[in-house]
């Protein structure tokens, strides 16, 4: 099975791994830069990338030393080539391809989103496909029938933001800094979600979608006001509350519409990935409603549901052994969805 180094830099982190099998993750890095975006409250592309191409050289280094391998004994490079920002995807694709070139190994091309959800093989000896998975992150919030690694099909999402953008604009209102879901969470262990009473917009549609303007605004003109422009007046309680009262919205819908979902889909597991899979409030939910139906719950360590490259590792494994291999001419794709010369079959 193969060894494979895999990269991942399609937005603000870069990240390199060296995973066996798809399964085993043998060293993995991540440099961030999510303290250096704070300022400017969410991520500046050219700095993102400028900073991409100082990080990729040392981590490459780092990983193959942890692991005790030599580009040599690698049996090819991975790369998460879209969706993403152009110059942060391209920094992880030149690296790909010319340390390729050097040790004479092949490329494989995977979908970021796609490889959140691949990411329930890391560790994980077997996986009881199909199964109904959800990738919730900072730009995705959509639902797949999941019929293997990297075989999915789209059934529906949001209709308006992500989940992990609608947690950082609440964070935003709540004035508590970038990146915003880390810190609604923890916020919302402590809070009375009963103190703001929210919507849970489309929850008892049958249409499989997601939105979260209607929750936001409501939260907005709670705190500051019918128009929503009075100053925040909230004590520490009030923003816990706040937080809670979001976070408890927030899960009952991505939750819910994964149970249903699934039920429609005939099928008895569920896998969520992406940075908002790392919230404890939604694991927590997920856990007993999987653990009352008797269902199987997958869901990665949080390390590997935020932006790495383990993941990338884990998809890459099953579609080298199908010897989908990119071109030397791949371009990274910013807005997803690989045409039909995006990979050689
Ligand atoms: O998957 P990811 O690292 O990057 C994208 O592909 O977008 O997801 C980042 C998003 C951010 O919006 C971040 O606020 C959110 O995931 N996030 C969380 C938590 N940890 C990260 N949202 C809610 N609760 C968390 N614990
Ligand atoms: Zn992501």
């Amino acid at each position: 099975m193969p060894t494979i180094l895999a990269f991942e830099s399609s937005c603000d982190e870069t990240a390199v791994a060296v995973v066996a099998d798809g399964r085993r993750v043998l060293a993995e890095k991540v440099a961030t830069q999510a303290a250096d975006f704070a300022a400017w409250g969410g991520v500046v592309p050219e700095l993102a990338a400028r900073g991409q191409v100082a990080f990729l050289p040392g981590l490459v280094e780092a990983v193959l030393d942890e692991a005790g391998l030599r580009g040599e004994d690698l049996d090819a490079l991975a790369i998460a080539a879209w969706p993403g920002l152009i110059g942060s995807l391209l920094c992880g694709l030149t690296c790909a391809k010319v340390l390729a070139a050097r040790w004479q190994k092949p490329v494989v091309a995977v979908d970021h989103v796609q490889a959140h959800l691949a990411a329930i093989h890391l560790g994980r000896e077997r996986v009881p496909y199909p199964l109904l998975g959800l990738v919730a992150s900072g730009g995705h919030s959509h639902y797949y029938f999941v019929r293997g690694p990297g075989e999915l099909d789209l059934l529906g999402g949001t209709i308006d933001d992500a989940a992990g953008e609608a947690y950082d604009k609440v964070a935003a209102m709540l004035e508590l800094g970038y990146p915003g879901g880390p810190v609604v969470d923890t916020l919302a262990a402590t809070g009375d979600p009963s103190r703001f009473p929210l919507p849970r917009p489309l929850l008892r549609e049958p249409r499989l979608a997601l939105s979260f303007a209607g929750i936001k605004t409501s939260l907005l003109y709670q705190i500051r006001g019918p128009q929503g422009r009075d100053p925040l007046r909230l004590d520490e309680q009030g923003r816990r509350d706040a937080c809670a009262a979001f976070q408890a919205a927030a899960v009952d819908c991505l939750a819910g519409k994964l149970f249903q979902a699934a039920e429609r889909a005939g099928v008895r597991a569920v896998a969520v990935g992406g940075g908002v899979a790392c919230n404890r409030g939604l694991r927590a939910r997920l856990a007993a409603d999987c653990a009352a139906r008797g269902w199987d719950l997958l869901l990665p360590e949080p390390r590997h549901c935020a932006d790495n490259a383990a993941m990338v590792g884990a998809l890459a494994a099953p579609l080298l052994a199908q010897g989908r291999v990119a071109p030397w001419d791949l371009l990274p794709l910013p807005s997803g969805a690989a045409g039909p010369r995006a990979v050689v079959t």
